[in-house]
Parts: structure tokens; C-alpha cells; sequence
């Protein structure tokens, strides 16, 4: 390819020329929608008891077994699978993250990254020339409403969200000192995986999860196998009108990320109405950090931009937000997870 030029003999600190870390770069996403394309068809699963051949793959997930063939060829050559003989294949610690029921498996998040958002990154330019909303412009309904109406989508976010989420929620539990806290209010928690794990912890605190209609009826069955459906309430509702009153302390994780500042203070507002007087707000998201430094967060933050018109914020911005809501800021503890706890009290 003619695109080495005077750079030809510049190289970057780690060794490679700026030219080919770029085309690694620009052509990322082609292994991103290849990994997506075998998270689809569940190949992880089918290679769980040994190796199988292309054939036995293609009859197994109903593929067109040459295609298949350089799927898997493909997806060896960066280390996912591996072809132990000609046309038979089989998995790698990688690929192993793409199994359903492996722990902290990625396979919806890999399928929901391939699907939708896939769709609304391609459309980065427009958010980027307008400042809207890459999903909204292409699909004409924000991501949450086209989830309600699209069951499969909004399992495989839940699932993806849980999954994803379960270690760094751990972290979270383990990183902020909850004890004084006696209700906790986990406002749109999801399936309960951080409430759990705070609960679990902290055997005296009881709580209430909160969230829509569709995903509180999704978590009957975490919090009951977490063995928590005693001291863990399940509240369905819409944050935007109003959150469970009484609790001291209310902790949103990796939520206001979602929303622009007009949404995110209406929804902190929400809660500054309902705690108790001395109640604490605890919002759990990544920091972003005024350096040039890699940060996982600074790209989550085009996500957001893309997918709903959200954004990840520096710590000056959660204390303008947190000041519009009534709250002033306190404190900003780091987990072992790019996540920190911003915490935040009545002004
Ligand atoms: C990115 S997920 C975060 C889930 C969970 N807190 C976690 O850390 O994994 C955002 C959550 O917001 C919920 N949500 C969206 N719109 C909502 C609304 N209007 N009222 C309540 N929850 C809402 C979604 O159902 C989803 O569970």
C-alpha cells in the first residue's frame, strides 16, 4: 500500500510506524463487528466441550459453512479462536468471554455494541456537526423508548449492562463507606447488581430498586436469587416524575452519563425532593480526567453523545450539576474500577 511516505522512518515510542498503528486503528472496528458477528451466532457456546469444524459450526448456528470458515479464520488471527487443524476450530481465554454463562460474560455486550449502537456510531458526524443525538436522528425515538418497544434489544442491554457491571459494582460497594446509611435507594438500578452488592455487604442497610416497569420486572428473579427479597423493595416508575421517598442515601450507577444537564437535573431534583433531610447523593460514573492520558471514559463519552445525547463530565461539571440540583459536592472516591463515587449532599 502507497501510504508509507516520509514517515517511513519515524516510528512512535512503542515501535511501530504512525502509519500502520493509524490503518490498525481505522479498520478496529472491522474486528469489532466480526467479534459481534460470532457473539451473534453464540459460536463461543458451540466451542465450549472441544473443538468443531467449520461444518459442524455452520450446521449448529445455521451459517453458510465457507463464510463461516473466514469468520473463524479471521477471528484466530487476532487470538479469539483457534484452528487446531484445518477447518476446525476451537476457543482461547478471549473467546471464552463470548460464552453465555461465562462469568462476567461479554457476548451482550459484543451483540448489543455490534446492533444499534454500531448503527448510530455511523452517524458520529452528525452529533459531532450538531451536538444531537446520533441514535435519535437515525432511528427518530431516544434508545430508551425504542428498548420498550423492542423486547429482545432491552434484554440484551439488561444482560449486557449486568453483566458488564457486576465486578465494578463489587468495587463500588467495597471503595464508599456506607455505614450511618440505613435505606439506600438504587434509582434506575437495573437488575440489582449494585444494591446487591451493597446490601450484601452491609448486612444492616436495607434498600429499594428502582427503574422502569419492564426491567423491575426483569430483576424479581437477581434479587431473589441474591436472597435479598426481604430487605431489597422493587419500585417500578419514571425518575423524570418522581423517585421512592424516605431513603438516606440515593445512588444512581452509570445513569446521569445518559442524559444531557436540562435531563440530569431534573432527575437530581427528583431526588433532592425525596431523601431525608441529611441524605446523601451518590452518583457512580467515570471522572474524566484533564490530562491527555488514555481513559476509558473519554471514549464511553462519544458513546454517550451517539446513543443518547448523554456525556461522561469532568469533576467541575458534576459540581456545576450537582449545584443547579441543590447539592454541593463533598467528595470523589475512586474504586479499583475507572468508576469513581461522586458524593454529594443537601445544600
Ligand atoms: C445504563 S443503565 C444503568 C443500570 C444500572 N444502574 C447499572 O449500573 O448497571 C440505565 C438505566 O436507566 C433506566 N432508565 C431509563 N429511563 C428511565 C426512567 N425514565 N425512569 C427510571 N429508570 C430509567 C434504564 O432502564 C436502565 O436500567
Amino acid at each position: 500500500m502507497a501510504v508509507l511516505s516520509q514517515q517511513d522512518n519515524v516510528k512512535n515510542t512503542n515501535g511501530i510506524l504512525p502509519s500502520k498503528q493509524m490503518m490498525q486503528m481505522i479498520t478496529a472496528s472491522w474486528v469489532s463487528q466480526s467479534i459481534y458477528a460470532a457473539a451473534k451466532l453464540g459460536i463461543a457456546d458451540f466451542l465450549k466441550d472441544g473443538p468443531q469444524t467449520t461444518e459442524q459450526l455452520a450446521n449448529a448456528v445455521g451459517a453458510d459453512a465457507p463464510s463461516l470458515y473466514r469468520l473463524m479464520r479471521a477471528l484466530a488471527s487476532v487470538g479469539i479462536f483457534t484452528e487446531v487443524r484445518e477447518g476446525c476450530f476451537g476457543s482461547t481465554p478471549l473467546g471464552e468471554c463470548l460464552q453465555t454463562d461465562a462469568p462476567q460474560s461479554l457476548r451482550a455486550m459484543a451483540t448489543m455494541c455490534g446492533e444499534e449502537h454500531y448503527q448510530a456510531w455511523g452517524n458520529i458526524v452528525h452529533s459531532i456537526k450538531t451536538s444531537e443525538c446520533a441514535f435519535q436522528d437515525l432511528y427518530k425515538t431516544s434508545f430508551f423508548k425504542y428498548l420498550k418497544q423492542n423486547t429482545e434489544a432491552e434484554q440484551i442491554f439488561c444482560e449486557a449492562m449486568t453483566n458488564y457491571a457486576t465486578q465494578a459494582h463489587i468495587s463500588v460497594a467495597a471503595a464508599y463507606d456506607f455505614s450511618g446509611i440505613n435505606k439506600i435507594v438504587d434509582v434506575a438500578g437495573g437488575h440489582g447488581t449494585l444494591i446487591s452488592s451493597i446490601l450484601k455487604a452491609n448486612p444492616a442497610m436495607s434498600g429499594i430498586l428502582f427503574d422502569i416497569p419492564e426491567v423491575i420486572e426483569g430483576s424479581k428473579q437477581s434479587i431473589k436469587a441474591a436472597g435479598l427479597e426481604n430487605r431489597c423493595e422493587l419500585v417500578a416508575g419514571d425518575f423524570f416524575k418522581s423517585v421512592p421517598s424516605g431513603g438516606d442515601a440515593y445512588i444512581l450507577s452509570t445513569v446521569i452519563h445518559d442524559w444531557n444537564d436540562e435531563n440530569s437535573i431534573a432527575i437530581l431534583k427528583n431526588c433532592h425532593e425525596a431523601m431525608v433531610e441529611n441524605g446523601k447523593l451518590l452518583i457512580v460514573e467515570m471522572v474524566i480526567p484533564s490530562n491527555n492520558e488514555p481513559f476509558f471514559g473519554k471514549i464511553l463519552d462519544l458513546t454517550m453523545l451517539a446513543i443518547h445525547g448523554g456525556l461522561e463530565r469532568t469533576k467541575a461539571q458534576y459540581q456545576d450539576l450537582f449545584a443547579a440540583a441543590g447539592f454541593k459536592l463533598t467528595n470523589v472516591f475512586p474504586t479499583k474500577s475507572p468508576l469513581s463515587v461522586i458524593e454529594g449532599v443537601r445544600m
